[in-house]
């Protein structure tokens, strides 16, 4: 009964900051949206113009840092634990994705072509990045410019993606490469193909 009770004023206590947290988010950074019911238990920063909204249910831990002059979209229910993400056009994610402490980068900053490297950003530097639904993104992994990931896919730790991946596959390595199958059971589990 105790432990019930502790557990609820914890989670009201949670609950309160957050509300805090996401009013005092949306003020400090005018591209911010926070849609009620973001849970913050970490910090936000955005550099740049960038323009961020990120939709109900999501958590947010650690720091998570949005930069760039594009426009990142967060669907519902994720969970964001200390990310970074450079967008100077589109990076979006789907509902129910766990984001970890990786980076996820539309762009390369800078131009491959010698003779113009200290210009501005050719187009071809840029390409948007779409994660689909329910996916997992590991420690350390990170997601290269014009990337697409199918839904139910998992990035594993350290893994640098260069490529689209399908849905419901787990890549690793460097440059990614597919090491399992997923596939939906009736109940809606995933389970591994051999
Ligand atoms: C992606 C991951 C979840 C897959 O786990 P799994 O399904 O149990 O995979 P397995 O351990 O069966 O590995 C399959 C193969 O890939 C290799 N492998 C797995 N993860 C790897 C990684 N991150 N880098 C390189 N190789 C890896 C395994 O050695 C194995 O190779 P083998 O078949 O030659 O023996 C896991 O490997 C991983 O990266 N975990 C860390 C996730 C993470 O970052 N969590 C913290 C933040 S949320």
């Amino acid at each position: 009964m105790q432990t019930t009770n502790s557990r609820s004023l914890h989670l009201l206590i949670q609950n309160l900051l957050s509300f805090v947290l996401s009013w005092y988010y949306n003020q400090r950074y005018r591209n911010l949206t926070l849609e009620p019911g973001v849970q913050i238990a970490g910090r936000i920063k955005l550099s740049g113009s960038v323009k961020v909204i990120i939709k109900s249910g999501t958590r947010l831990r650690k720091r998570n840092h949005f930069f760039g002059e594009g426009k990142i979209a967060i669907g519902s229910n994720c969970l964001l634990n200390g990310c970074s993400i450079g967008c100077y056009e589109q990076v979006e994610i789907a509902d129910r994705c766990l984001i970890s402490d990786c980076y996820i980068l539309d762009t390369d900053y800078h131009n491959v072509d010698p003779t113009a490297r200290h210009d501005s950003l050719s187009p071809s530097g840029v390409r948007p990045i779409s994660i689909g639904q329910n996916v997992w993104v590991g420690t350390g992994a990170r997601v290269l410019k014009g990337v697409n990931i199918g839904e139910n896919s998992v990035v594993g730790l350290g893994c640098i993606v260069r490529r689209n991946v399908p849905a419901n596959v787990v890549v690793i390595g460097n440059p990614e490469r597919i090491v399992k199958h997923l596939q939906l059971q009736r109940s809606n589990i995933l389970v591994e193909m051999p």
